[in-house]
């Protein structure tokens, strides 16, 4: 049996309650204790409360300072593009200096640049790359991620880019369908080969499937191919939808019981309205429009009628460098107009939702798992508040010391 007392915490911040997702005034409903330890036990939560009412502890514990620091869930990212090589920093400077993110992917640079480059680096190289990923994302505060592979778009690629995930503790992601590979024709003679020869393997290892839907990548037909037939090889859905242009992600999303549509950036007042109305969740991806100077998601429109959201980063080479969840959260809230305690709610509870693990992450309560994000701040809400601020002082995981600065 390993303990752990984290005592002396000046705030601990949690989104309240039992249900998933959170919607609507709920998403805003955070208890906040003054003053508080949290005990941990096999790696679970086995109490909390004020230290005003901590009694003794029988038995070998090992405790923790929280002095000066307020403690929220571990972070959930729900989605990310840990699994490639190289990097676009070429086409970073060149779109900065105007070339647009569509028309460098159309000249074959974008993401086709990097399965070129991540189909030269061999399994070990892939591995490393993933785990060095991984690494950032638990140094931001991140105790639960999702990846997707879709820079292989070949058999091999593709499934050592799952397993990589898989192993590096990562929830995966199937993204067979992200962009149509050089050797093939079209969308439909890609699906072809991808359902026939890495799906079934596929399927074995990752727990969803992930389509973009988008103009220049696969249309709303081929999508619904590639969904259904993820969906009965088993696997859960997910779908890049209304990036660039409200291209019928929604409805389809809707009509196969998707788990989220992630993106939302040109989501329409309709679609906002179709989504509130379903248990698919709106995954928002701030840094993503940021990135790319692209236009926010209806994240007010969406909360306000009810929909269930998230938050994640969308890391990757090409859209969204970043592995930071608190600067989403900051971006959140000066973006998109989401108070501190909604972008908490997004970046946990609703985030693991998505990933099928609400019942036991994505709060800080007796019995879930204990992931502890230790923030060096003298009120919770700093997580927003300090923009790209170093405040990550530790991240416990799984009720152990993961990370210290
Ligand atoms: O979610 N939009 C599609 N896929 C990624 C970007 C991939 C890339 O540019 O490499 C995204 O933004
Ligand atoms: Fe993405």
């Amino acid at each position: 049996m390993t303990r752990l007392l984290v005592r002396n915490l000046t705030q601990l911040a949690t989104p309240s309650g039992a249900a998933a997702p959170l919607r609507g005034p709920a998403l805003r409903d955070v208890t906040v204790l003054e003053d508080a330890y949290v005990l941990c036990r096999d790696g679970k939560v086995e109490a909390l409360g004020r230290m005003s009412e901590l009694g003794p502890i029988a038995g070998d514990v090992e405790e923790l300072d929280g002095s000066g620091l307020c403690a929220v869930p571990g972070l959930v990212d729900c989605h990310t593009h840990p699994a490639f090589g190289g990097d676009r920093v070429e086409e970073f400077s060149l779109r900065a200096s105007g070339a647009s993110y569509e028309e460098l992917h159309a000249a074959g640079g974008g993401i086709l640049s990097t399965v070129r480059a991540t189909r030269a680096l061999d399994e070990d190289g892939l591995r490393a790359r993933v785990e060095w990923h991984a690494g950032w994302m638990l140094a931001h505060g991140t105790t639960t991620w999702e990846g997707k592979s879709g820079y292989g778009l070949d058999h091999d690629t593709e499934l050592a880019s799952l397993r990589a995930i898989r192993d590096a503790g990562g929830v995966p992601t199937w993204l067979g369908a992200h962009s149509v590979p050089p050797e093939f024709d079209d969308g439909d003679a890609y699906l072809d080969f991808a359902l026939a020869d890495v799906l079934p393997e596929a399927a074995q290892v990752a727990t969803a499937a992930d389509v973009f839907l988008e103009r220049g990548a696969f249309y709303a037909a081929q999508a619904r191919r590639y969904l259904e037939a993820c969906r009965d090889a088993g696997l859960a859905l997910r779908l890049h939808g209304d990036q660039f242009t409200e291209s019928g992600a929604i409805p389809l999303a809707l009509e196969l019981g998707a788990r989220s549509v992630d993106h939302l950036e040109a989501t329409s007042a309709d679609g906002a309205r179709a989504l509130a109305g379903s248990d698919v969740v709106g995954v928002l991806l701030p840094a993503s429009a940021l990135f790319l100077d692209r236009p926010m998601p209806p994240a007010r429109a969406l909360v306000d009628s009810g929909a269930a959201i998230a938050l994640a980063t969308d890391f990757n080479p090409g859209s969204s460098f970043t592995t930071s969840l608190p600067l989403v959260c900051s971006l959140a809230c000066t973006r998109l107009h989401l108070s501190p305690a909604e972008a908490l709610s997004a970046a946990t509870v609703n985030a693991a939702q998505v990933l099928g693990c609400a019942g036991d992450r994505g709060r800080i309560a007796p019995g879930l798992r204990a992931d502890l994000l230790l923030i060096d701040a003298p009120d919770w809400r700093y997580l927003a508040y300090h923009l790209a601020g170093d405040i990550v002082s530790a991240v416990i995981r799984s009720g152990t010391v993961a990370y210290r600065r």
